[in-house]
């Protein structure tokens, strides 16, 4: 397929309840989704999604639970596929590493590297950590702690089989030199650059005994072993859009990802382990990787290992689903970390939706009732351009659009939310300096036309704009101002009263 964007959040682990950490990936892939359905049609993107279901975390929280691992990950995975129907998070296929599909894939991934000579059977003494399911070196270890969840890790000697990324440690040195748009942002880029430059590869342990682990993949070479489940879940990329033939081609009319969207927390694992499985497996590598920031909750990292989880569905039974979306688009940097906060929301909550934004669609809709019973003024702006202030707006109008994709094209959402939020600040003081109510008092009809007629294409505009990022707030914009009569509603972003709280 020559134009298509297929875009991947990670398939998150279904140990514990989703968190708003897990919300922002996937509506950042949301938001690319729905601004490229635009761009390309619909039938030309596929936002996949999914969730993680082997493995030793898992196995424990199912124990916990008193369920047995199918059950478990059963119940928790639904729980994810509620949220993001809650959140208006429109994913094309949402992918379980406990689907046929996938387990199937895995192990014709595990045969083929295995006949090849690339996974091997060997003795593997080091230091996991189980919560986060992880190999580390010896030298990203201090204290006997995680260096991501800071739990004590464990020394483990057995019996495993292994995947040669030693191999193609070069190879990889090579390709990122020379691709330097394939991770970012840049500052990620340089991290993984700097991590393939100061150490040496060691091959990848991909198998756990049985013994200590039921709950995965059977190697098919090796069935008292199943699969790691890192090595298990990278593959859903592939196995969620293709197959392979009997002569171990992969096939697929999505294949190579445009983008694998995912938080810094798992870089590694998606520009060192993937890209060398695939080049291993002689498919094509996705165009990009971006690793955004992470949440935090004073200065410490939101997580489940870390208890100071903040569920999305509370956040937006108090604020709603657009003001939520807002926030975690609009106030971080994406790229960056960002402190969560309800102070934070509530801030732009007032500003930038109901001052701003609520504001700009409640007081035109006022004037259109008072001044024109409801109905549009018919007239054609291009008579009106010898007024400053119109014409400067009207070239705003058509600057919008070719800003905000620009800026979408980089995956820059807070930049792309401040273009729209420059044109509804214009218009805002456009009500102000023109004072309609004056306009009116001295029967300036003709002036009085333009100056409504001119809010409206704004707030249309503002509004189609609005769409990719908060579907339900645009939505409810068109209703009010999609025809030659409005259709005043309820106040898009009542207040909220802080004094009160
Ligand atoms: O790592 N801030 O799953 P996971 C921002 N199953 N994003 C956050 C976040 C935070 N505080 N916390 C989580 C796994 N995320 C594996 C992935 S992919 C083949 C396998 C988001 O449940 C972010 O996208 O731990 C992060 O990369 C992901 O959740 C980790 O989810
Ligand atoms: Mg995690």
């Amino acid at each position: 397929m020559a134009n298509k964007f297929y875009i991947t959040t990670p398939i998150y682990y279904v140990n514990a309840s989703p968190h708003i950490g897990h919300s922002y990936t996937s509506i950042a892939a949301d938001v690319l989704s729905r601004f490229k359905r635009r761009v390309l049609g619909k039938e030309n993107v596929r936002f996949l999604t999914g969730t993680d279901e082997h493995g030793q975390k898992i196995q424990k929280a199912a124990d916990n639970a008193g369920l047995s691992a199918q059950s478990f990950v059963d119940k928790t995975s639904r729980q994810f596929v509620s949220l993001w129907e809650a959140l208006d998070v429109s994913y094309d296929d949402f992918i379980r590493t406990t689907e046929e599909r996938h387990v199937k894939l895995v192990q014709k991934v595990l045969e083929i590297l295995h006949k090849k000579g690339d996974i091997c059977e060997g003795k593997y003494e080091g230091l996991y950590c189980t919560p986060c399911e992880t190999f580390w070196l010896e030298s990203q270890v201090t204290e006997g702690l995680c260096p991501d969840c800071r739990r004590p890790v464990e020394r483990i000697v057995e019996n495993n089989y292994f995947f040669k990324l030693s191999k193609y440690q070069d190879w990889l040195l090579d390709f990122l030199k020379g691709h330097k748009g394939f991770i970012r942002p840049a500052s990620r880029y340089e991290e993984t650059l700097r991590f393939l430059e100061l150490n040496k590869l060691n091959d990848l342990c991909i198998s756990r005994p049985k013994e200590r682990l039921g709950w995965g993949i059977p190697l098919p070479f090796a069935p008292q072993h199943v699969t790691y489940v890192w090595f298990d879940a990278l593959v859903n990329y592939i196995s969620a859009v293709g197959e392979f033939d009997s002569r171990d081609n992969y096939h697929s009319e999505w294949w190579p990802a445009q983008l694998h969207l995912m938080a810094k927390d798992i870089l590694r694992q998606h520009t060192v382990y993937w890209p060398i499985m695939l080049r291993a497996l002689g498919i094509p590598l996705p165009e990009e990787v971006f690793a955004h920031g992470w949440w935090m909750i004073n200065e410490d990292k939101m997580s489940k290992s870390r208890g100071n989880v903040v569920n999305p569905l509370e956040m937006v039974e108090k604020y709603g689903l657009d003001a939520y979306r807002y926030f975690l688009l609009r106030d971080v940097p994406f790229g960056l970390d960002g402190n969560f906060s309800e102070e934070g929301i509530i801030k732009r909550y007032n500003s930038d939706l109901a001052n701003d934004l609520g504001n700009l669609v409640y007081r035109t809709l006022t004037m259109v009732e008072k001044y024109f019973d409801g109905n549009i003024p018919d007239v054609d702006l291009n008579g009106f351009k010898d007024n400053q202030r119109v014409s400067v707006i009207l070239d705003k109008i058509q600057q919008v659009e070719p800003k905000v994709h620009a800026a979408l094209d980089e995956q820059n959402f807070s930049l792309a939310l401040e273009v729209i939020w420059e044109l509804i600040g214009m218009a805002n003081k456009h009500v102000e300096e023109t004072k309609p109510w004056n306009l009116a008092k001295e029967n300036r009809h003709k002036e009085l036309e333009g100056f409504i007629r001119l809010l409206v294409e704004v707030i249309r505009s503002v509004s189609w704009q609005l769409e990719i990022f908060i579907p339900r707030t645009a939505l409810s914009i068109r209703e009010q101002f999609g025809s030659d009569k409005i259709k005043k509603g309820n106040p898009l972003f009542p207040r909220i009263d802080t004094k009160k709280k």
